[in-house]
């Protein structure tokens, strides 16, 4: 090993050693259900249940807790000590695995203040942060990035496409101290940017110059009409011109028919509509380009990213089509640890998980193949059977002949 890897290894040890984890939940066993508070605030929420699926990487390992009826709403929160993000990257990431070929349903999680009232948690409940994918029919298929600032919802103006198979995928928030955030997919990178730039924090930063105007000289056509150029003399020429070919019919009777006239066809020396060939304007001056200023009710805030009560996440949506499993929750400061973790949860299950439902999806193909050629065999019998009848109908009286 050369220095300079060694010094990587170390210095990724060094990351991981010194990371703290805020809260992890894998979902391993109903131990779980000790740590994590249902929601009581209304009488039909739905009920999770610890559950590894249809197809699964690892029956333990990939247990999670599983949407288990339809349209209803869900809320399910668990507390950890509280801590404020400040000065540090705070990460936050969990799996989620719609299995059930979902049409309509969250699959995001929230992460409230300290303080939060668990059993009354209903939809209502303040919330600093919402992350994670969000499906409705074919339009909404999208990854939210929520903050709540200043007691507003900021929903993230860039449009993040999430996960619709139906495999379990990872998904990590990652917001800095300096202001900056980045989402993950699958442990790779989707969006990243500046919390300023891609969430309306405040009032733009500059805006249009309201003083500016563009001068009413501004000339704006890049292209103008050939000025040498005339109009031929002999170019207008009718569109349509009597047929020379067509000749009065000798039964016509003015009298009765009224006056002949030849039938009308599409001119051949007809032009069309003349234009002048298009030049350059040499008076073209580009397009006008509105001057910006500095925007009076803009507020700089150094502290976007920062939460200074974190202590609650839950699990507060709505499913049309149950059968979410959420699995493999953490809220770290590293990302480097994230990632880790990430790879020892999602990263040793995904490709078993895969196969799994990948053999599952064979064996299904193949018995809807055999009953397809059953039921057409079938049908082919009944056919043959019925032809056989007829057949032997046709047939009697020529039999019964011979047998006579
Ligand atoms: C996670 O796994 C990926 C793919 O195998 C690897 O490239 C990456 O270095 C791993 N990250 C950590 C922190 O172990």
């Amino acid at each position: 090993m050369n220095r300079a890897s060694c010094l990587l290894l170390l210095v990724a040890l060094f990351a991981t050693a010194y990371s703290k984890d805020y809260f992890t939940e894998k979902f391993e066993d109903k131990s779980y259900e000790d740590r994590w508070v249902q929601s009581t605030a209304k009488p039909d929420l739905g009920a999770f249940k610890l559950s590894h699926g249809k197809f699964y990487g690892d029956a333990k390992k990939d247990l999670g807790i599983q949407t288990s009826e339809d349209a209803r709403f869900y809320g399910l929160s668990a507390k950890f000590d509280e801590f404020s993000n400040e000065g540090k990257t705070l990460v936050i990431q969990f799996t989620v695995k719609h299995e059930q070929k979902i049409d309509c349903g969250g699959g995001y999680v929230k992460v409230y203040p300290a303080g939060t009232d668990q059993p009354g948690l209903t939809g209502d409940s303040p919330y600093h942060i919402m992350f994670g994918p969000d499906i409705c029919g074919y339009s909404t298929k999208k990854v939210h990035v929520i903050f709540t600032y200043k007691g507003k919802n900021l929903l993230i103006k860039k449009d993040i496409k999430c996960k619709d198979d139906e495999l379990t995928h990872l998904y990590t928030l990652i917001l800095n101290p300096d202001n900056t955030y980045e989402v993950r997919i699958d442990n790779e990178k989707v969006e990243s940017g500046k919390l300023e730039e891609d969430w309306d924090f405040t009032a733009p930063k500059r805006i249009p110059d309201p003083e500016a105007k563009k001068p009413s000289d501004w000339v704006d056509d890049e292209k103008i009409d050939d000025p040498t150029e005339t109009k031929p003399g002999d170019w207008d020429k009718p569109e349509h011109t009597a047929d020379p070919e067509a000749k009065k019919p000798e039964d016509w009777d003015d009298e009765i028919d009224g006056t002949w006239e030849p039938p009308m066809i599409d001119n051949p020396d007809y032009k069309g509509v003349w234009k002048a060939r298009q030049i350059d304007n040499p008076a073209y001056k580009g397009a006008w380009v509105h001057p910006e200023i500095d925007n009076p009710e803009y507020v700089e805030d150094a502290n976007l990213y920062l939460f200074k009560d974190l202590g609650v996440i839950g699990f507060d949506l709505w499913q049309v089509k149950s059968g979410t499993i959420f699995d493999n929750v953490l809220i770290t400061d590293s990302v480097q640890r994230a990632e880790e973790f990430g790879n020892e949860t999602w990263g040793k299950t995904k490709d078993p998980e895969k196969k799994m439902k990948d053999e599952q999806d064979e064996v299904e193909r193949k018995k809807e193949e055999e009953d397809r050629k059953k039921s057409e065999a079938e049908q082919a019998t009944k056919k043959s059977d019925d032809d056989d009848e007829s057949d032997a109908d046709d047939t009697k009286s020529p039999h019964a002949d011979d047998e006579l």
